[in-house]
């Protein structure tokens, strides 16, 4: 197992805890992603599982879509929405015996939340768009969007009493986990997914319930 991240301290300790290598990888940057599939290929001969996770989440500028400095905008974009695509293309020639590709949305996606929420609306477009493109090829393309999850980036990004109130108008009135999220994951990289694709699976406590 590959994790790639541009924190190379955090990236590495993942890669550890998992018996995986850390590739340090800029999600934003093609040639960046092609050396991480080139690393993988070089380790394992093919690809069969790509997880699209990175995203400028933690620490991000907390400003409107309508007055986000646009340099700053470009740059955020270039990570939470064409950074699954990049590192997508880089993959899908290595995924000969076909694969599965979960990309991280967010239920930002049907709230308001900004650029962060059109970014993971982004998200969802490109997990149905690909799936299309990918599926004669035996590769599934889905997605999950999380509802609020306890992560130290949530922590420092949002703050408590937000949080709280957030919380407090689930359904399921905690706050999720990263572990909430595992099962899912695997499901969807899994063989009894196989005729799943092109699917937004919500995983959030029912914050967003769609018809
Ligand atoms: N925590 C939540 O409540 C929540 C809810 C819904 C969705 N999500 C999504 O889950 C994912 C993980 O969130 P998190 O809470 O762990 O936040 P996080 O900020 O800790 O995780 C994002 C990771 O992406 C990495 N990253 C940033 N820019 C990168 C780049 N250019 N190339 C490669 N890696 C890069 C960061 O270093 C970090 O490790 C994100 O996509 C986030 O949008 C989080």
């Amino acid at each position: 197992m590959v994790v790639a991240d541009v924190n190379d301290e955090a990236g590495r300790a993942v890669a550890e805890s998992i018996g995986g290598r850390y590739v340090r990888t800029d999600v934003a940057d093609p040639e960046s992603a092609s050396a991480l599939a080139a690393a993988v290929v070089d380790d394992r001969g093919s690809i069969d599982l790509l997880v699209n996770n990175a995203a400028i989440y933690g620490g991000m500028k907390l400003d409107f879509l309508i007055t986000v400095p646009w340099d700053y905008y470009k740059k955020f974009m270039a990570v939470n929405l064409d950074g699954a695509l990049n590192v997508t293309r880089a993959c899908y020639p290595h995924m000969t015996g076909g694969g599965a590709v979960v990309n991280q949305s967010s239920t930002a996606a049907w709230l308001y939340s900004g650029f962060y929420g059109l970014a993971k609306v982004g998200i969802n477009g490109l997990t149905q768009q690909l799936a299309v493109e990918l599926g004669g090829q035996g590769i599934r393309v889905n997605a999950i969007a999380p509802g609020p999850i306890d992560t130290e980036a949530t922590r420092s990004t949002t703050p408590k009493e937000m949080v709280d109130d957030i919380v407090g108008k689930l359904p399921i009135k905690r706050f999720g986990t990263p572990d909430d999220l595992v099962g899912m994951c695997l499901f969807l990289l899994s063989d009894e997914a196989s005729w799943i694709t092109g699917q937004i699976f919500n995983v959030d406590g029912g914050q967003v319930i769609r018809s």
